[in-house]
C-alpha cells in the first residue's frame, strides 16, 4: 500500500494509505489527520492488512503520534486491527457507536480505551481541530458515523462512495481530466452494485443527502476505492440520491 498526502495547512495534514497489494481481502482505504502532531486513524482497517498498513503510514508519520482513532461501524474490514494497533500503542482512544462497543471487543484488547458515541453524533477534538461526527445510521451498519473536517473541508464517509477498484488504482476518481463527468461515469460503475446491496434503506439514504449537502466538501473520502474531489462531490451525492438501494429484497 502507498501513502498519499492530500491535505496540507499548517499543521494540519490528512493522508491516505490505498491500494491494498493482498487482493483475498477487500481492497480498503485507511485515512489519517494529523493536527499539532497528535494522530487519528480512520477506520484503522483489518486484521489481515495490518503490516501493509503500518508500513505505508510509518513513511509519513510517527507511530507514536497517534492518540485517536474513529471507526465508522463494526465490520472486520474497519477495525478487526484494533488489538494490532493497541499493542503498538495502549495510549489510542478509540471512537465508535455506542452500540458497538461491546462488539468491537470481540476482536481482542480488552483493555483498549473505547467511547462509545452517542446515535445523535458529537463533537471530536484533535489539537486545534473540531471534527464533527455525523449520524450515517444504517449506511450500511445499523449504527453507523462518518466524521468532518471542516477546516479541510474533507468528510470521510466509510461505505457510502465506496468503488471495489483493480489494483494499481489512483487515489482519486479523477483528477488529470478535470474531475470530467465522463471519469464519474467511468468510476461509478465500480460502486453501483455495492451500494444497491449493501445499503438496505432509501429512507436513510435521503437523509444522508440532504444532510451532506448543506456541507462545504472538497473531499469525499470512502473507505473504499477512490477520493471525490471538486464537481465529483456533489455528482456523487446526486447519483447516490438517484439510486434505488436494499436491492437484496426484490
Ligand atoms: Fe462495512
Ligand atoms: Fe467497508
Amino acid at each position: 500500500m502507498k501513502a498519499e498526502k492530500f491535505y496540507s495547512e499548517g499543521q494540519h495534514q490528512w493522508f491516505m494509505v490505498y491500494d491494498q497489494e493482498e487482493s483475498r481481502v477487500v481492497d480498503s482505504n485507511v485515512f489519517a489527520l494529523q493536527v499539532d502532531n497528535d494522530t487519528l486513524l480512520c477506520d484503522p482497517g483489518g486484521f489481515e492488512v495490518f503490516p501493509q498498513v503500518f508500513s505505508a503510514l510509518v513513511d509519513v508519520l510517527p507511530p507514536s503520534t497517534i492518540k485517536q482513532a474513529f471507526v465508522s461501524h463494526q465490520d472486520p474490514d474497519v477495525a478487526s486491527s484494533l488489538p494490532l494497533w493497541n499493542a503498538c500503542s495502549p495510549q489510542i482512544t478509540w471512537h465508535t457507536s455506542k452500540l458497538w462497543v461491546g462488539f468491537i471487543r470481540h476482536y481482542g484488547a480488552l483493555e483498549a480505551n473505547i467511547q462509545g458515541i452517542p446515535d445523535e453524533g458529537a463533537e471530536l477534538l484533535m489539537g486545534s481541530a473540531r471534527l464533527q461526527i455525523i449520524p450515517a445510521h444504517y449506511l450500511h451498519s445499523s449504527a453507523n458515523f462518518h466524521l468532518y473536517d471542516p477546516q479541510a473541508k474533507v468528510l470521510f464517509s466509510g461505505d457510502v462512495g465506496a468503488a471495489l477498484l483493480p489494483v494499481g488504482h489512483s487515489a482519486f476518481v479523477e483528477r488529470r481530466n478535470l474531475e470530467s463527468a465522463s471519469a464519474f461515469d467511468a468510476h461509478i460503475k465500480h460502486a453501483e452494485y455495492f451500494h444497491k446491496r449493501w445499503m438496505p434503506s432509501n429512507a436513510a439514504k435521503r437523509d444522508w443527502c440532504e444532510r451532506v449537502a448543506k456541507l462545504d466538501i472538497d473531499f469525499l473520502c470512502p473507505q473504499h476505492g477512490a477520493i471525490y474531489t471538486g464537481e465529483n462531490v456533489k455528482r456523487f451525492i446526486d447519483w447516490f440520491d438517484a439510486l434505488d438501494v436494499g436491492r437484496a429484497i426484490a
